[in-house]
């Protein structure tokens, strides 16, 4: 079967996405040629996305982070967007990505589990005030709360645990599906790489631009941009 007639009969749909899903908005991913990792910096950008670093070199952590992990000026592209319009048709139970740049919701989708947090939320570490993307742009050095805390943004750096309630709302998605598209991802970064596990529908589908870990199990493998590749499906939204 082809892509489009699997998704046309499929009812229960769950996407699990990657830094692939927005590089078509113009955000670089992490391990491509033209990555983030693949950057030089004196310490490496994994070491700087790391809880004990983020600690310990709180300064050094917000200039890198300002200057690489603050996309706001980007835009939802065709795959944002005709996942939001599958939630909207009752085509789509869930969105699962490991991205933090809040382009899913932009594009109107509801049901987004954040597995590694937002940039667009941030809290004081002392008094737990909430403080937007924007904020932390604007800021020097250390953003601080009025209370003289440290804000902190709510995205997972490497040593921190996920949410358990994103966790356990992933996991129950994937669970439900009965199709699960996996697009723009590396499948390299745990505990995330490890929910697709959990599907125990009928179409397991990648849509990947490199070869992942999981071609070989899939029901379908299309190496191709998401976002071409969503933009050419019927978004299912004419007969509402
Ligand atoms: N269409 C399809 N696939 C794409 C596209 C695209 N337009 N652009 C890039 N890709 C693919 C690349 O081929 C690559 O396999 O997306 C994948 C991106 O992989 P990574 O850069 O490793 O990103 P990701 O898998 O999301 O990384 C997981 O690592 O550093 C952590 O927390 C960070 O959430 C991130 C996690």
């Amino acid at each position: 079967m082809t892509l489009k007639e699997i998704v046309e009969k499929s009812r229960r749909i769950v996407f699990f996405g990657g830094a692939g899903v927005s590089t078509e908005s113009g955000i670089p991913d992490f391990r491509s040629a033209d990555g983030l990792y693949r950057q030089k910096y004196s310490v490496p950008p994994e070491t700087m996305l790391s809880a004990p670093y983020f600690h310990a070199h709180t300064e050094e952590f917000f200039s890198f982070y300002r200057e690489k992990m603050l996309p706001l000026w980007a835009k939802p592209n065709a795959a944002h967007i005709k996942l939001a319009e599958w939630e909207h048709a009752g085509k789509l139970l869930a969105v699962v990505t490991q991205n933090i740049d809040g382009l899913h919701q932009a594009a109107g989708s509801k049901r987004v589990f954040e597995l590694h947090g937002s940039i667009h939320r941030n809290y004081c570490t002392s008094c737990g005030k909430f403080y937007p993307a924007q904020f932390i742009a604007e800021s020097t050095g250390v953003p601080r709360c009025g209370c003289g805390g440290v804000i902190k943004p709510d995205v997972v750096l490497y040593g921190e645990q996920l949410d358990p309630d994103t966790v356990n709302g992933a996991l129950a998605a994937i669970a439900a599906a009965d199709t699960l598209i996996v697009a723009g991802t590396s499948l390299t970064v745990y505990p995330a790489a490890g929910f697709i596990d959990y599907f125990r529908g009928e179409n397991l589908i990648l849509i990947n631009r490199d070869e992942t870990p999981l071609d070989a199990s899939c029901t379908l493998v299309v190496h191709g941009k998401v976002g071409e590749v969503l933009g050419a499906l019927p978004s299912f939204t004419e007969n509402l």
